[in-house]
């Protein structure tokens, strides 16, 4: 018998309560469900949460990073080929929708998939059935889908990137994680927590925690990276106390961050400030083209980051026409970031 995860999911907030209530109910069906939020918010752990809270819960539960594959790595990894299907291909091979039949299928970075793929995989929601790659026989298959994405479907369905039948029978339930921001009653908790799993790992007998200023620090910060970006600098600021019995009082935020750095530093410095001060401090000599240009690339992920990579908020919040937007983000290519 599979094992449920001992990975424990923390967080009280109420935004966070009311998210997993959601996923206790959606948990029970077979539809497809969409798990959406912003980076680093905990999508993976949600997502195998409504596989070990649902009847499959003893079949397999597959994951398939579709970011990291190309579209026939992804094809073949995902449907299986017969052999001889192409070059390389000597033996037959079987698909993850296959291995995880009566199970559930996660599809995570949903969002990156080519057209033809999600065609593909709108035929087996659709109909519960697939063909090899190379191969001519109908396979059946019972598997829940979960998707998870941190983009913004809808948008890609606009621009053409996405296609809408698969974005319907998809998002037939939709759960968004709250960030953290969203959930500020949870920072705290959760950075003990993984403090204090860090320590145990360095084999220290216990945590003596955070200082008043460290732990508004962690309150105060607007964390973009979410609980993973708190995991990290949590666990880097125990690994770089070298006197375990103190408290923590400075939170290592940036790894890169070396009294070396005197020119980054004061970027940094400018970071603290708000937008419209930043540029007024000038370093010289400095490059002005080179900088007028990181300066721009700066403000365009501001606006995207605070719009949640809408681009239409983000467009407005910057006082730019959306088709200003688009062309300043092909420019700097930000569109795969
Ligand atoms: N509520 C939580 N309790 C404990 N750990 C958490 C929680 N949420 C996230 N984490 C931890 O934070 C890290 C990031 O989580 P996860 O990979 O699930 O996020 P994600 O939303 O899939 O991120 P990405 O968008 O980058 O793929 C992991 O190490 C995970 O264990
Ligand atoms: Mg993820």
């Amino acid at each position: 018998m599979p094992e449920r995860p001992s990975q424990t999911i923390i967080g009280e907030a109420p935004a966070f309560l009311e998210m997993l209530e959601h996923v206790s109910r959606a948990a029970v069906l077979s539809k497809p469900v969409l798990v959406a939020g912003e980076r680093g918010t905990g999508k993976e752990l949600i997502a195998a949460r409504l596989h070990f809270l649902s009847p499959r819960w003893e079949r397999p539960l597959i994951k398939v990073n579709c970011a990291a594959l190309t579209e026939s790595i992804l094809e073949s990894e995902l449907f299986g080929h017969e052999a001889g299907a192409f070059t390389g291909a000597s033996r037959s091979h079987i698909g993850h929708f296959e291995r995880a039949d009566g199970g559930t299928l996660v599809l995570d970075e949903l969002a990156t998939i080519s057209l033809r793929m999600q065609e593909k995989i709108l035929r087996v929601i659709e109909y519960g059935e697939l063909q090899r790659v190379g191969g001519s026989d109908t396979v059946l298959v019972d598997v829940r889908i979960v998707g998870s994405t941190n983009a913004d479907l809808r948008e890609l369905v606009v621009q053409g990137r996405f296609r809408e039948d698969l974005l319907d029978r998809l998002a037939f339930d939709v759960i968004t994680v709250p960030s953290l921001r969203d959930r500020v009653e949870d920072i705290l908790p959760l950075a003990y927590a993984f403090a204090i799993n860090m320590a145990s790992e360095m084999k220290q007998e216990y945590f003596a925690g955070f200082t008043a200023k460290a732990s508004s620090s962690l309150l105060r910060r607007d964390w973009p990276g979410n609980v993973r970006e708190l995991k990290n600098a949590v666990e880097r600021s125990v690994y770089r106390q070298a006197n375990q019995e103190l408290q923590i009082d400075e939170i290592a935020f940036d790894p890169f961050d070396s009294p070396f750095r005197l020119r980054r530093d004061q970027v940094r410095s400018m970071d603290d400030q708000p937008p419209e001060q930043r540029n007024r401090k000038a370093v010289l000599p400095l490059n002005f083209a080179a900088r007028m240009q990181d300066t721009e690339k700066d403000l365009l992920l501001a606006g995207l980051e605070k719009a949640r990579f809408n681009q239409r908020v983000a467009a407005d919040l910057l006082g730019l026409t959306y088709h200003q937007l688009r062309g300043k983000i092909r420019k700097h290519k930000l569109d795969r970031s």
